[in-house]
């Protein structure tokens, strides 16, 4: 079965092609240029810039496939959770495609399709955890044998990508600034600055990254000369705790023995290194996909609705776009 994906939830146009389940292209347009001058994605901007590249983004992923529209079996597109005017160019055109074409739609939830990322890379088996830690996301997952998720704990305010790009602009570094912060922190001692753990009351898998940034706004007020490397190190290690300390827990809720990590932050070699120490110290598995599908794209998108197509099902062409899409309800621990 040869399915196309679209993918247009944020700021990255994305069109991939499967057959039965294996990549045969993942094409992403990025508009990082159009966003940086700004600090943080324009959702006006980003919807036109999509209408820019969904259609070419498609051809090449069909052209890198070597597939014809006349072969595609499927389609799928992101129907939420992002930006409205983003999802909505996808999931337009991708419906269109799917009227044109007279084959089978689906709408995906973009979180699912990162959760699912790992599945092109290797059999995994259920039930596990699943960590998205991106710009948009930061929260905790449990992948059911059944195929179906229930919610762990999310952030109550910003995610964590956001919170270092929040913090790279506080020190100047520009946007994106995950990957400057991590750069900057290599030679940076990590104990040099104070900064709290923030931890939800009564809900203890949930997290929050805002007090963090005011508190590396005061610290870096009250330590004006401390060497931006130290800063940095410091803001970096405060991060990672906080998302490994939430998955400990969570482990320890769900009794998991398989950890997901993905999303852009997954690129961070320290929460790598530190998520890899969680699992051996809690006897777990640690599955982190290449980069190249932690990040928005269009791949993930297409093998969660090949899930589904194949299972003859579909979706629609009425169905919309949807802000807030939630993946599943809370967790609730078995009563037995
Ligand atoms: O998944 P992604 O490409 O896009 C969405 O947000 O959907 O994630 C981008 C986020 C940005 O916030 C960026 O600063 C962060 O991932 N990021 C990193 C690193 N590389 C990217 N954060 C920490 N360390 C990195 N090396
Ligand atoms: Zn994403």
């Amino acid at each position: 079965m040869i399915v196309l994906g679209v993918e247009s939830s944020c700021d990255d146009t994305g069109a991939a092609v499967l057959r039965d389940g294996r990549e045969l292209s993942n094409v992403v347009a990025s508009q990082e240029e159009v966003h940086g001058p700004y600090g943080g994605v324009v959702p006006e901007l980003a919807a036109r810039n999509h209408i820019l590249h969904v259609v070419p983004v498609i051809e090449r992923a069909l052209d890198q496939a070597g597939v014809r529209l006349a072969d595609i079996d499927g389609i799928a597109a992101t129907r939420g959770p992002g930006l409205v005017g983003s999802l909505l160019v996808g999931l337009c055109t991708a419906k269109a495609l799917a009227r044109r074409l007279g084959v089978p739609f689906v709408g995906v939830n973009h979180i699912e399709g990162h959760l699912l990322s790992i599945a092109l890379e290797a059999d995994v088996e259920r039930p596990f955890l699943g960590l998205v830690v991106s710009g948009g996301h930061s929260a905790l997952y449990l992948a059911r044998d059944d195929g179906s998720y229930a919610v762990l704990g999310q952030t109550r305010d910003d995610a964590a990508g956001e919170a270092f790009d929040k913090a790279a602009k506080l020190l100047g570094l520009g946007y994106p600034g995950g990957r400057a912060i991590e750069e900057l922190a290599r030679g940076g001692d990590a104990h040099a600055m104070r900064l709290p753990r923030p931890r939800v009351k009564g809900a203890a898998l949930d997290m929050s990254f805002s007090g963090l940034k005011t508190a590396l706004w005061q610290g870096v007020e009250a330590a004006p000369e401390m060497p931006l490397a130290d800063v940095a190190a410091s803001f970096q290690r405060a991060v990672v705790e906080t998302l490994v300390e939430a998955t400990r827990r969570a482990i320890g809720t769900t009794g998991a023995t398989r950890i997901v990590v993905t999303g852009g932050v997954s690129a961070n070699g320290a929460l790598r290194d530190a998520m890899a120490r969680l699992a051996e110290e809690e006897g777990a598995t640690l599955l982190v996909p290449p980069l190249r599908r932690c990040t928005d794209n269009a791949a993930m998108i297409a093998y969660a609705g090949w899930l589904r197509l194949r299972r003859g099902e579909s979706d629609p062409l009425s169905l919309n776009a949807v802000a807030e899409l939630p993946l599943g309800p809370r967790f609730v621990p078995d009563q037995a």
